[in-house]
């Protein structure tokens, strides 16, 4: 999609009815997120969300994925589910080992999060047969390492750590890089650094090869402040599936996100 200029649209799903809607809706790749901690079980953040509660969230998605591409006319977004905090990095066979009960749940890439001391991480799932999604910037497992929920790449010298993290996932295999909150001016820079690893944005303006938003976010349902990049699509439109079809359109057509709106 990205050689051929097409917007790639991504939102979260967490249950069989909204992956329906949004497969219908045309979107072209659901996330299980880990942000279904907050979003679902009312967490401050996504760090007590477990393997077992992504394995159930994700068997559900791809039960309302099944529907989809029996439904008329068939549509089939790629599904990617999150290894949860504390699921990877330990052992490789046991990484290895989550990323399968994920995979046999009906993902078809687990997304991790950091740059570094993931890279033989991605190596050794992508050499195993497991694509795999990055994510840099405000990477929402590491909340308190980074000292809350921030901008990052600032500086030239975070910008340049952040860009070579990219490059170095890119080698290690990464099919899909997600940018949160950085720079737009930085998301796309990387963006145009890597080949065959598109980027999905979130926070991090116009310059990527997608977008990625939260499903609540997008229809206004989360409880207290959200974040200034995110827009309400259910506002002005009569149903979810007509926000969720609005939301891909504005990714397709890049009406949203607009830089000085959405963005740093
Ligand atoms: O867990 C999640 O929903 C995410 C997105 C915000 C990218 O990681």
């Amino acid at each position: 999609m990205q050689q051929a200029g097409e917007r790639i649209a991504m939102v979260t799903a967490y249950d069989a009815s909204s992956a329906l809607l949004a497969a219908q809706a045309g979107i072209d790749c659901l996330l299980v997120g880990d942000s279904l901690g907050m979003v679902v079980q009312g967490h401050d953040s996504t760090l007590p969300v477990t393997l077992d509660a992504l394995r159930y969230h994700v068997d559900c998605v791809a039960r309302g994925m099944a529907r989809a591409a029996a439904s008329q006319p068939p549509t089939r977004p790629w599904l990617i589910a999150d290894l949860p905090f504390g699921s990877y990095g330990g052992s490789l066979e046991a990484t290895f080992a989550h990323a399968c009960s994920l995979m046999q749940a009906g993902a078809q890439m687990v997304k991790l999060e950091g740059g570094g001391w993931t890279v033989p991480l991605v190596e050794w799932l992508v050499a195993r047969g497991i694509p795999v999604c990055a994510h840099l910037g405000l990477t929402p497992q590491h909340v308190h390492a980074l000292g809350g929920y921030r901008l990052q790449g600032r500086t030239p010298e975070a910008a340049s750590v952040l860009m070579q993290q990219a490059r170095d996932l890119q080698q290690a295999g990464a099919g899909l890089l997600v940018l949160e909150m950085v720079p737009a001016a930085l998301a796309r820079e990387v963006t145009e650094a890597l080949t065959g690893c598109p980027t999905i944005g979130i926070g991090a303006g116009a310059g990527t090869a997608g977008q990625v938003l939260v499903l609540h976010d997008l229809l206004g349902i989360t409880p207290g402040p959200v974040p200034r990049f995110v827009r309400n699509f259910l506002s002005g439109n009569p149903s979810v599936q007509a926000a969720l079809s609005a939301y891909v359109a504005a990714v397709k057509d890049g009406t949203f996100p607009v830089d000085a709106q959405h963005a740093w």
